[in-house]
């Protein structure tokens, strides 16, 4: 079955249906992967990562084993992005390597792609005639099935396109294999219905829908009492947490609620400005254990060119907001993603946007060129600038936004931060972890503080992260 990008942007009203027993491993493959190797690659945002760690179960439940040379596997799976180009190319560039590893090994290399890139009618095509060699696809709507899409391909030997364009539902009991044994990614909504014109999200990850609260809970506490320290909500947009389900309940009741399950840390993303309320950013304030650190992306500081984003706030609206999470929420700090270069962006618009970070000064910055995704309304728009002044203005606009990030991380020198130690550092014998406020910390300390809150002394401060001491208590 091969994606289609009309059908893709379908929203119709019918019913989101959550599956609770849909996860099956057929018995022909229950006991495939024993004594075989499985290599996974991962391309995007945070919620891919935390699909990999669903494949990794699913493949770990058919006795497979991880291994991290992509050599040494007996499947490969490449989950991949469609963001941007460059995402693309990327993976483009590593079919290649895997093509030649399916070549050259004596026995048989089995490939799957999948993700956000595998929703893509030319990129689905393009597997179909050119990449026959790929044993098995599947999109975002059908990781679950996994077991038996093995199953068809290693009785049948031919490949097996499996991509669904339509509007999604949820499944639950899918198994995880989660990365961090201190903090976990729970998806709290899946897909989005925003459809900003420059973007390719809505068409690969199908129509907003809210897992429901008591599943979410039920996830949160197994997480606390398996001793995790720190769960990230994730959703395109979780401010509109809520709004799909038949129940009154919002992001605002799911903190709430998640903040009383005593876990230690919850932080969330992606916020959109435009659902965000004054009830969430109340709660946000209350609760200790609801991190002050919001991810809040503008995209543009033009009005002419939100509007031509379909962005649906204006520069002021979104000032207002920066400016209340500021006041209402203590220590607060905030980042966001700006895209230069989009079609028709004047040197006047472009000014705008280097106007509002000056104004704002954001913690940090995730900036882009705009990257045209075919079936998106902004990749019809003519856009006559030259690639050497996009890139010329992302420059400009990265050079501000590291004055501010150093800016903002010189407010820590000298005082005492509570960092939570995730692992080992790229510095030699240190550690690193995150404070409330999202800021990287590199700590000189034993291994035996990894997955520990710990005070901090900040000692020194660069613009990407800071260094610390332990404090003792
Ligand atoms: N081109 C460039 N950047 C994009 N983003 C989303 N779509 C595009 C695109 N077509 C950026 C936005 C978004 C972030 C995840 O990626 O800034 O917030
Ligand atoms: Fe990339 Fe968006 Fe898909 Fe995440 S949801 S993998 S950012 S295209």
């Amino acid at each position: 079955m091969l994606p289609n990008l009309m059908d893709a942007k379908i929203r119709n009203k019918s019913e989101v249906k959550t599956y609770y027993d849909d996860y099956v491993i057929p018995p022909s493959v229950s006991e495939y992967g024993k004594g075989k190797k499985y290599f996974i690659l991962t391309y995007g945002c945070q919620m891919n990562v935390h699909d990999s760690e669903n494949i990794k179960a699913i493949l770990e439940d058919m006795m497979f084993d991880e291994v991290s040379s992509m050599d040494e596997a007996d499947l490969i799976v490449i989950n991949t992005c469609a963001i941007r180009e460059n995402a693309h190319n990327k993976v483009m560039g590593m079919l290649g390597r895997i093509k030649h590893l399916k070549e050259t090994k004596k026995h048989n290399l089995i490939t799957v792609f999948c993700g956000c890139m595998a929703q893509e009618e030319v990129i689905a095509n393009k597997l179909k005639n050119d990449y026959k060699w790929v044993d098995i696809v599947f999109g975002t709507h059908n990781i679950h099935k996994l077991p038996l899409y093995l199953a068809k391909v290693i009785d049948s030997h031919k490949q097996d396109i499996e991509v669904y364009s339509i509007e999604g539902n949820i499944y639950e009991n899918i198994p995880v294999k989660r990365d961090s044994k201190y903090k976990a990614w729970v998806n709290i909504m899946l897909g989005c219905d925003k459809f900003c014109t420059y973007c390719i999200v809505p068409y690969t990850r199908g129509k907003q829908r809210s897992r429901m609260p008591e599943d979410i809970i039920l996830e949160v506490n197994s997480l606390v009492n398996s001793g995790y320290k720190e769960v990230t909500l994730l959703g395109q947009n979780v401010n509109a947490y809520g709004k799909d389900l038949d129940i009154n309940y919002n992001l605002a009741n799911l903190l709430v609620d998640v903040a009383k399950t005593g876990i230690d840390r919850i932080r969330f993303v992606t916020s959109h400005p435009w659902d965000f309320t004054d009830e969430m950013i109340d709660v946000i304030s209350k609760f200790d254990n609801i991190m002050p650190y919001i991810h809040l992306p503008i995209q543009s500081g033009s009005d002419r060119i939100l509007k031509l984003m379909g962005r649906k706030y204006t520069r002021d609206e979104y000032i207002t907001l920066f400016n209340k999470i500021k006041e209402m929420i203590p220590n607060v700090s905030i980042s966001t993603d700006i895209i230069v270069g989009f079609p028709g962006e004047s040197d006047a618009d472009f000014e705008e946007t280097l106007d509002i970070v000056k104004l704002l000064k954001y913690d940090l910055a995730y900036t882009f060129i705009y990257s045209p995704r075919e079936g998106t309304p902004a990749a019809k728009m003519e856009d006559l600038t030259p690639m050497e002044v996009k890139k010329k203005r992302l420059a400009t606009l990265n050079s501000l936004v590291n004055h501010y990030a150093l800016y903002n991380n010189k407010k820590y020198l000298g005082k005492t931060v509570m960092v939570m130690l995730e692992g080992h550092s790229d510095k030699e014998n240190k550690l690193m972890g995150y404070t409330d406020t999202m800021k990287l910390v590199n700590v000189k300390a034993s291994d035996d503080f990894i997955g520990e809150i710990v005070p901090v002394k900040i000692t020194d401060v660069k613009t990407w992260s800071l260094e610390g001491e332990l404090v003792d208590d």
